[in-house]
């Protein structure tokens, strides 16, 4: 069998094609700006507001991980047309989100969920909470050089999980049966608040990593002077308005059900990525206070 990877150089979708190529499965792996082609990954130049690049990434692929069109522009429809421009695609597994039925339409995810439920394929819906590698960018992209993250989260508990996991449980719906027309909720193993994961990473990396609760308000002006777009906006500060809630502190058994393994843990991240969190501080100077 052969599977497209749409968003593949992201977060989960290179989790996805490391664990489609572990296994030997044929992969095609798609996004704007394709990455280097090695031996059982393929990868192609797709972008969701260019139809014309649409047919050389779904060409004689069975199933399909879907990352949806959230930065395109008119993207409420964009998965609906993609599906129905591949009609010999037999599996989708489409990442969504915790929450999603909270969350404002400025991602219209909800919609997305339903044209696939409704394509007639045999779909899976997976959806994580808070990935641990949002710790090393956006706007938590401070916290590496600088030891300071700086967010509206109140001390409420995250159930963090590792895009690795998301990548697994991905491969196995992809490849495996008994999947289809299943909605997963997928954590990390224990709920932590930004503090403790902070504690926990800076310990393993030799460094203080602290976490600063910000005010919404500021929180939105610092997002908008960074950049970010109105859209963008609305949709971190209804994510962190979920996480206040307590909304994303849920913990799930549902990785080790589908991998047989329970899900990395922030302790299995922190000493793996050691080196990444431990360079950002010597970047600030940390060797010489050593
Ligand atoms: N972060 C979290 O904690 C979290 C939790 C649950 C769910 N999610 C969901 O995860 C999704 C993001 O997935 P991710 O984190 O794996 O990806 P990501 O790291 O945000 O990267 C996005 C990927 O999509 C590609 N891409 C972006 N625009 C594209 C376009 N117009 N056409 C084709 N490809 C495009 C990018 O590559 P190019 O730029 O080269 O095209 C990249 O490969 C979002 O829908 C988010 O809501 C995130």
């Amino acid at each position: 069998m052969a599977v497209l990877v749409t968003g593949a150089t992201g977060k989960t979708g290179v989790a996805v094609v490391e664990a489609l190529r572990s296994r030997g499965i044929a992969t095609r792996a798609a996004s704007r700006r394709p990455g280097v082609s090695v031996e059982g990954v393929e990868h192609v130049r797709m972008d969701w507001s260019d139809p014309t690049t649409w047919a050389d990434a779904l060409d004689g692929v069975d199933a399909v991980y879907l990352v949806g069109p959230y930065a395109a522009a008119d993207n409420a429809g964009l998965v609906g047309r993609l599906l129905a421009a591949a009609p010999d695609v037999r599996r989708v597994v489409h990442l969504s989100i915790m929450g999603v039925d909270k969350l404002p339409t400025a991602i219209p995810m909800a919609q997305w969920e339903a044209d696939i439920r409704e394509s007639g394929r045999d779909w899976t819906i997976l959806r994580p909470n808070w990935f641990f590698q949002n710790l090393e960018d956006g706007f938590a992209g401070p916290l590496r050089d600088h030891g300071v993250l700086e967010a509206p989260a109140g001390d409420a508990r995250i159930g963090f999980i590792d895009t690795s996991d998301i990548g697994e449980v991905a491969a196995i719906a992809l490849t495996e049966e008994g999947h289809g027309g299943r909605t997963y909720t997928l954590t990390g193993p224990q709920a932590l608040t930004y503090s403790e994961a902070l504690a926990e990473l800076g310990q393993a990396a030799d460094r203080e990593l602290r976490y600063v609760a910000l005010a919404v308000d500021e929180f939105a002006g610092r997002l908008s002077e960074g950049g970010a777009p109105d859209w963008a906006v609305v949709w971190q500060l209804a994510l962190h308005d979920l996480i206040r809630a307590g909304e994303y502190a849920a913990v799930t058994g549902t990785v080790e059900e589908i991998t047989g393994h329970p899900p990395r843990s922030l302790g299995t991240y922190a000493t793996a990525y050691a080196n990444y969190w431990r360079l950002g501080g010597l970047a600030e100077g940390g060797l010489g206070q050593a």
